[in-house]
């Protein structure tokens, strides 16, 4: 389909090639020796000569089953970069793995596919050099049939040399995505090899252009027959169609094929609906290769006047930008903790990822896909000048062309993407030759995969505008410069622009200081909760973007910054010097992020809900502060409310300090922001009172046309007495990877959750699974995350277990000092 930059329309379908991956049954030959090629890993941290021997004793190595990312482990200590969380991020480790191949698999072509590796990896075989892969974050695959001792015994060796000073943030270190080992028949559809796209939906019916790439890697030509069959949600065929290829010798060609969909469900936010491209390759009528690729059906069309339209609605970004660890976790990825990051995100009223800024796992885009919410696909955090001295900077010249090219392969046929970034806050911006990078960038983007439009955050103004880059991207994202949405738009009419990345604001779950405060204490570690813009000098408070996305309804929508809470980069802590090779641990022990509205245990901060009130419709309503405050009997405490419906009252003790009414009363905060003078910001979005301050209760009642809707009330909690133990979910998989997250509580004899508790909470966890991790959101904590204990911070930690392969039920007891213990069980099936 043709670019026009004023009414880009892309219609198209996707699928989703990840965890789809290749399907590892082979149909005419035996199977796999190793059917999950993620365990019986042998690793090492350290630099280690000749590790890739065949003979090479690798005996008192570690036992790891992959996904595994050594730096969080621990410990925490400053004389790591804070900045990257203040844990082991760089060094070499070597992961070893022994397997045997079948004489009968003689013919096969075998390779080796890893989602990604913490970084710099370099491979072996058998003693010999495979390949290497420096950027972390991309998917690989070497091919291994030369070197493959068949009828034998083999040995893989992964070289990792993560460097400090390369990122900005907590990246992880170690093999932290899937692999797997892959033995195709000569004749095969290879890595990523579908492209699905529709370039046709209308009166229900979608046409469904499905490119199939077969490679023959065998010195003989083949007859074959590429079949692909088209089923929905409950496995129903919708559609088929069927090609002869004859295939030349150590050949690969991509073959086209049209198919109807009629009746299409399409895929939509909240509302997802995939379907599955079953493709198999028949040689005289036994089938030599099958391939799923699920895929959804949805038009995404982006103009001046509409904005984002989504199935010809239009939509609004309530987004968020998110790094890729786990908090507690690591990065180390794993399907359920990524599902669980992004339906906490969702309950706040996210419908939008930008991936910042780095290709996602393939867990994630899976997620999205599955739970309905549109993505921003980023490449990269730096071109050829860069942000930290070892950054990608270095790489930039040999890589940047296979790792774009490779991130769009892979990430094409997710219906969830719907632009690819080619960068955040490059610094080329500065340059006056800039815009030729961009367009390279933005060219390739458009060669691999012309369905969707390409971005940049630009976070300068206007030197984008002046240097011209931002006329060789399709949709213009700017970072931390909302009131300048509609100048943007006013000068260039052709020009379609949302906030890229938003906010900044940072803080500490439920810590208050009074009085109201906008610059960052130094003494304690922690951000105040009233979330008056503190944090960087481009940091505002949420409101000033709600404001400006109203007054800007050309304005795509924005993406916050952060949705979760991340280790690493404790800015306001630290030093602030983005060019700085020097160590970030001005204010340590802080490690971890204080952006989110959402800490790095998944707790929600009192922004949630501010941003819940402005990005969802079931009533809610929210009361900040906590009310235990020993020291203020009598003296004043400002009472904040956060509301999606029309007016709040709020009581004291049950005496009433009157209702307030949204978007007719203001509440004034401080604000720093740059573009404004300093001083006090008027925000209609948020009611506040201020009272005197009494033991007892605090409550807020919410109207909507009159009547009582939702209310919220907190208690003056006593002493702590008990803990309280609430998992997620009670019944998980037994599968070895499934986790059940516990929420642990400190209450007072009366069931009120204590605010400032800080008790030490030990763990005994038995049966049928083991302790993940634990952690309790103090950006400031040096606990570790793998020790059966931790303390509780604001009244409150996370316990998180993984199941084991043999079914049964895990036992958990919490107990403490001086505490009543607390006991749950975990059903794993
Ligand atoms: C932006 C940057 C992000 C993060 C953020 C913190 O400038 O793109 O990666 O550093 O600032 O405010």
């Amino acid at each position: 389909m043709k670019f026009n930059k004023l009414n880009i329309v892309y219609t198209l379908v996707v699928s989703i090639v990840l965890f789809s991956c290749k399907k590892e049954t082979i149909i005419a030959t035996t199977a796999l020796p190793d059917s999950d090629f993620n365990k019986g890993w042998l690793f090492q941290k350290d630099s280690i000569p000749n590790a890739e021997a065949v003979n090479f004793d690798d005996s008192t190595w570690e036992n790891v089953t992959l996904p595994h990312d050594w730096s969080i482990e621990g410990p925490f200590d400053n004389k790591y970069n804070a900045r990257t969380g203040g844990l082991p991020v760089h060094g070499i480790g070597w992961y070893r793995k022994h397997f045997s191949v079948g004489n009968d698999q003689k013919g096969k072509q075998i390779s080796i596919e890893f989602d990604g590796a913490m970084s710099n990896s370099k491979v072996y075989l058998n003693g010999k050099y495979i390949g290497e892969r420096p950027y972390g974050y991309i998917g690989f695959e070497f091919d291994l049939t030369k070197h493959i001792n068949f009828g034998g015994d083999n040995v893989i060796a992964v070289r990792l040399a993560p460097e400090d000073l390369s990122m900005r943030w907590y990246a992880g270190a170690g093999i932290y995505r899937n692999v797997r080992l892959k033995m195709n028949n000569s004749v095969h559809i290879p890595q990523w090899g579908t492209y699905i796209t529709t370039p046709k939906v209308e009166n229900g019916n979608a046409d469904v252009n499905i490119e199939t790439t077969i490679k023959n890697s065998s010195d003989h030509p083949a007859e074959t027959i590429l079949e692909t069959i088209i089923k929905d949600e409950n496995g129903t065929t919708v559609a088929s169609k069927t090609s002869k290829v004859l295939m030349e010798a150590n050949s690969e060609k991509v073959i086209s094929e049209m198919a109807q969909i009629s009746n299409v469900t399409l895929w939509d936010i909240n509302a997802s609906y995939l379907y599955t491209a079953h493709s198999s390759i028949k040689m005289d009528n036994t089938i030599v290769d099958e391939y799923q690729t699920p895929f959804g059906v949805r038009t995404i069309a982006f103009n001046k006047t509409d904005g984002f339209l989504l199935n010809g609605k239009q939509v609004k970004f309530n987004g968020v930008c998110m790094h890729h660890d786990l908090g507690p976790l690591g990065a180390a990825v794993n399907y359920r903790a990524t599902e669980r990051q992004m339906q906490i995100m969702q309950s706040m009223g996210v419908n939008a990822l930008r991936t910042s800024h780095n290709p996602p796992s393939p867990e994630m885009l899976e997620v999205c896909d599955k739970l309905g919410i549109v993505v921003i696909d980023e490449a990269f955090d730096e071109w050829k000048i860069g942000k930290v001295p070892n950054g990608y900077h270095k790489y930039f010249d040999d890589w940047h062309e296979k790792d774009l090219r490779d991130m769009i392969k892979r990430d094409r046929n997710h219906p969830s993407v719907i632009m690819w970034s080619i960068g955040n806050e490059i610094l080329e911006q500065g340059r006056k030759d800039g815009w030729k990078l961009t367009k390279h960038l933005n060219d390739i983007c458009h060669d691999q995969d012309n369905t969707r439009p390409t971005t940049v955050g630009f976070n300068y103004y206007p030197a984008p505008f002046v240097n011209k880059l931002a006329y060789h991207v399709d949709i213009v994202g700017m970072n931390y410069w909302p009131t300048t949405y509609s100048k943007i738009v006013e000068e260039n009419p052709d020009m379609i622009v949302y906030g890229s990345e938003t906010s900044s604001q940072t803080s500490s779950r439920g810590v208050y200081h009074l009085p109201i405060e906008f610059r960052e204490k130094h003494e304690t570690n922690h951000v105040s909760s009233y979330d008056v813009t503190v944090g960087p000098p481009w940091a505002y408070a949420p409101d000033i973007e709600f404001d400006a996305l109203e007054k800007s309804p050309n304005a795509l929508g924005e993406f916050i910054w952060t949705g979760f809470d991340y280790l690493g980069e404790p800015t306001p802590y630290g030093g602030r010097d983005n060019s700085t090779n020097g160590y970030w641990n001005d204010d340590w022990p802080s490690h971890a992020s204080y952006f989110a509205p959402v800490d790095l245990c998944g707790f929600p901060k009192d922004r949630y809900y501010l941003y819940q009130s402005q990005w969802t419709t079931e009533p809610m309503v929210h009361v900040l502060p906590h009310w235990n405050w020993d020291d203020m009997k009598g003296k004043t405490i400002p009472v904040y409310s956060y509301t999606n419906c029309d007016e709040v009252e709020l009581f004291v003790n049950g005496k009433s300090f009157g209702k307030k009414v949204k978007g007719k009363d203001f509440t004034e905060i401080p604000s720093e922001y740059h573009e404004f003078e300093k001083g006090m910001y008027k925000t209609k979005y948020r009611l506040s009172w201020n009272v005197p301050y009494q033991p007892g209760a605090i409550k807020v009642v919410a109207f909507k046309d009159g009547k009582e809707v939702v209310s919220k009330e907190i208690k003056t909690a006593g002493e702590p007495a008990q803990i309280k133990l609430e998992a997620d979910r009670t019944s998980i998989t037994a599968d070895g990877k499934d986790l059940s997250f516990i929420t642990v509580s400190v209450l007072d004899k009366d069931g009120n959750i204590c605010p400032k508790a800080d008790n030490l909470i030990n763990f005994k966890i038995e049966g049928a699974g083991a302790l993940a991790a634990v952690g309790n959101g103090d950006q400031a904590s040096l606990a570790s995350f793998r020790k059966p204990e931790n303390k509780a911070f604001s009244g409150k930690c996370l316990l998180v277990v993984k199941s084991s392969e043999a079914a049964g039920s895990i036992n958990i007891i919490a107990s403490s000092d001086n505490l009543a213990d607390a006991s749950i069980a975990i059903a794993t099936k």
